[in-house]
């Protein structure tokens, strides 16, 4: 007989977006069971319901651990690690001086092979069981990266990260060599196990036309990948892009002028948006991807959850490590509360909770799979202890509902926070 396991602590499972739905969009169970079988959720319910349905599933007791979806961090960039938190510079300038020479490291090997170990460490010990992540120019750093998700059983994202301009010349390729490593690297690893390849020009700025048009051209053939990218995240970066591109009508049209556009593209940042460009990603179903740490970290702007979230737009929420200042989707959810607050808009914790999970599933169209406790989705799990350090546990005792025990781990919680980690639902040490 098929092995069952069944895990039992708070459950909270979102049956619908608390954007759209409120909070009623969320079951909360305080002695909750997820039951899994082969990798996949089986069954939830009460943990009493299902001890009686399933007496010979492997049972372990969290207790008044907090059982989650895995996070889905939806935007990344893993050749970072070493260089997050490096100080004192806006967008460019700090591409220019600190990100670029990290980079070009990247054309050895065993660099990418440490660096992508040290990576999933962090994500894993932060409870990220997806992450979407940029690369470098150099195909061996997606291969680092999908061999070190692979051995580890993960669902995860990534793409060569290509660039043919404005950038040092052992960090550029060419539209063709492009086009063809991307697609070659396509071929690889995508569909491989739980791996999704993401064709990924950098930005526009680093990219010709010509570069453009041809990843353009490969996502033509392959329209169930992602195609991930940056838009409008600071204002000289958007000056820029209209120098560069005087045809174009905006930052966005500079993607769309080259088939860039549609169901499936990420957008990173998205926070200078024009009426048009807002316009344009609601009608072809593009997602767009908060970075909250790394728009204050580096000094971009404020992302208009709420007005975006009106206009019923998908939005994922991501670190953007090395950009963004943590690898915790915890610090990151604390972030993009702080900036809605700036904007005159308390995010509910149920909505930084979705937002963290099924939003990001939806946002990288794998919302049938992950994000969501719920029969048939992978069990890639967080349980978070919500009383982690002294702060955070004298505030949760005083909390007269979920919602307010859980908002203090929101805010102030760390890797201390996370009790354990559940990939295809066997733990992983963290
Ligand atoms: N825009 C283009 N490249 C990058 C990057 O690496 N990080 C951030 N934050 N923005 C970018
Ligand atoms: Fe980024």
């Amino acid at each position: 007989m098929t092995k069952e396991t069944l895990l039992i602590g708070q459950t909270l499972a979102f049956e619908a977006d608390p954007f759209q739905q409120g909070i009623d969009a969320a079951r909360y169970d305080s002695r909750g069971g997820i039951l899994i079988r082969d990798g996949l959720i089986a069954a939830t319910g009460t943990a009493d319901d299902l001890r009686r349905k399933h007496p010979m599933a492997e049972v372990t007791d969290y207790g008044d651990g907090f059982i989650l979806p895995g996070f889905i961090d939806a935007h990344a960039h893993y050749p970072q690690t070493a260089m997050i938190a490096s100080w004192g510079k806006r967008l460019i300038d700090w591409l220019n001086g600190y990100t670029f020479p990290e980079e070009m490291k990247f054309s050895d090997p065993k660099y990418a092979f440490e660096i992508a170990r040290t990576y999933f460490d962090l994500t894993l010990a932060n409870g990220t069981t997806t992450a979407t992540s940029f690369t470098t120019i150099h195909p061996e750093s997606v291969d680092a990266y999908f061999t070190e998700a692979q051995s580890r059983g993960l669902r995860a994202i990534a793409g060569k990260t290509c660039m043919d301009r404005n950038a040092p010349e052992r960090l550029t390729d060419t539209a063709q060599s492009a086009y063809d490593d991307s697609k070659a690297l396509l071929e690889k690893w995508h569909g491989q196990d739980r791996l999704i390849y993401a064709i990924t020009p950098r930005f526009s700025p680093t990219s010709t036309r010509e570069q453009l048009n041809a990843l353009g051209a490969l996502w033509a053939e392959h329209p169930d990948c992602p195609m991930q990218t940056h838009l409008s995240e600071q204002t000289e970066e958007i000056a820029w892009v209209r120098d560069l591109f005087p045809e174009a009508r905006d930052y966005l049209d500079t993607y769309e002028a080259a088939g860039l556009v549609g169901p499936g593209a990420l957008f990173g940042h998205a926070i200078h948006l024009t009426d048009r460009e807002r316009a344009r990603l609601k009608e072809t179903g593009a997602s767009l991807i908060h970075c909250p740490t790394s728009n204050t970290f580096i000094g971009s702007g404020l992302f208009d959850m709420d007005g975006l979230m009106r206009e019923s737009q998908t939005i994922g929420l991501a670190t953007d490590t090395g950009g963004g200042s943590s690898f915790s989707m915890l610090r990151t959810m604390a972030a993009a509360y702080e900036i809605a607050q700036l904007r005159g808009r308390a995010l509910h914790p149920a909505e930084l909770l979705w937002l963290a999970t099924s939003g990001s599933a939806r946002a990288l169209r794998l919302e049938t799979k992950i994000g969501t406790l719920a029969p048939g989705f992978e069990a890639d799990l967080v349980i978070l202890d919500l009383a982690s350090t002294p702060a955070i546990a004298q505030r949760a005792t005083r909390a007269q509902s979920i919602w307010e025990a859980v908002f203090p781990t929101i805010m102030m919680g760390d890797d201390r926070a996370i009790q354990d980690v559940r990939i295809s639902g066997k733990p992983v040490r963290v």
